[in-house]
């Protein structure tokens, strides 16, 4: 007799973190089904899925806002991890609005589905509700630091993840939350800052830092953060939130000076223009319980080794 099957809706599963997890679950677990609902906004690509949707992954066209939708797929599956997100900084410094709908309004309608079926539920937030550390700060923010964020996203999500911890305490549900650094790898939009600077290099345009480019960032390889997620999913504690880091802080600038030697190009080519407002100084977090309490260790760490892979791919 077979394993009971699964089935395990996955929000913004187009977008580049969520279609990784896709690929990393079905590899992972057969006994796993999955239900992908994704808005495909400019951000999102069905073809992030490409060679993956078929019996295991189903696809759907949806908004996690529409609380029909959601209340007539989530009656008939056993978890729900949400990616689906506006993530880019930039935008919601041009135009807010959709980071409130899609990131508040969103979860909380996913939250009132995963009550009403008593799902397993993952909310995937960033190291940005922090807010930043002083860039010669040795500090590094852990589960008990204080929300502080700084930007219209980093507050959107912030917001997400009160709520998240309202409906835990308030009604019980079986949710986790992780809190991550910058990723990086495959299947990422050239929007953000390392596929955009590998583009443009290509390009013959030199690399574009914001500032004077000594903001820092702790990279983590996405495939370490989606291991990480399926660690926490099926063996994380309920209620608790995981951070998830690989101790890998460059600025943006050494970044791009690694990309120049990986490309062989002059170590200068690169120009700076103004700053972000508001733009955060420099993010660490301390991983130290999702490797005592999963054992998970990040493995792809040899980010020269992985920014020529990603020099090859885009
Ligand atoms: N990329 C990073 O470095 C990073 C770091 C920390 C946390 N995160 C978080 O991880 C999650 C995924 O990030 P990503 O980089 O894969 O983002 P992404 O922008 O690549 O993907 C987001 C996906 O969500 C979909 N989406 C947007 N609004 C939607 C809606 N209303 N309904 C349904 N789908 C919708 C988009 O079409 C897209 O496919 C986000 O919650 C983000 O805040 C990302």
């Amino acid at each position: 007799m077979g394993l009971k099957k699964i089935k395990m809706l996955v929000t913004g599963g187009a977008g580049f973190i969520g279609s990784n997890f896709i690929r990393y679950v079905l590899n992972q677990n057969p006994n796993v089904i999955i239900m992908c609902v994704d808005k495909l906004t400019y951000a999102g690509n069905k073809q992030n899925l490409a060679g993956v949707i078929g019996p295991r992954c189903q696809f759907i066209k949806g908004d996690i806002c529409d609380q029909v939708l959601m209340d007539s797929i989530a009656a008939e599956c056993d978890m729900l991890i949400n990616f689906a997100a506006e993530s880019h900084n930039d935008n919601a410094l041009a135009a807010p609005k959709p980071f409130i709908e899609t990131n508040i309004v969103g979860t909380y309608t996913l939250l009132e589905v995963v009550r009403k079926y008593n799902l397993r539920y993952h909310q995937i937030s960033t190291d940005e509700v922090y807010g930043d550390l002083p860039l010669d700060s040795l500090a590094k923010f852990d589960e008990h630091s204080p929300y502080r964020p700084s930007s219209p996203y980093s507050a959107s999500k912030a917001s997400a993840d009160m709520l998240v911890r309202a409906w835990i305490r308030s009604f019980g549900i079986k949710a986790t939350i992780s809190n991550c650094t910058n990723n990086y790898g495959p299947l990422q939009h050239t929007e953000k800052f390392i596929p955009q600077q590998i583009t443009r290099l290509k390009q013959g345009q030199p690399a574009y830092l914001y500032g004077d480019g000594t903001n820092v960032r702790d990279w983590l390889h996405v495939t370490d953060h989606v291991r990480a997620l399926y660690m926490i999913l099926f063996a994380g504690r309920i209620g608790e939130t995981y951070l998830i880091s690989s101790d890998c802080l460059y600025s943006n600038v050494a970044i791009v000076k690694q990309l120049l030697a990986v490309m062989h190009l002059p170590s200068d080519f690169y120009c700076y223009g103004p700053d972000r407002p508001g733009h955060d100084l420099k993010y660490a977090l301390d991983n130290h319980k999702i490797k005592r309490e999963l054992n998970w260790y990040p493995r792809k760490t040899d980010l020269t080794a992985n920014l020529a892979a990603l020099v090859e791919l885009y």
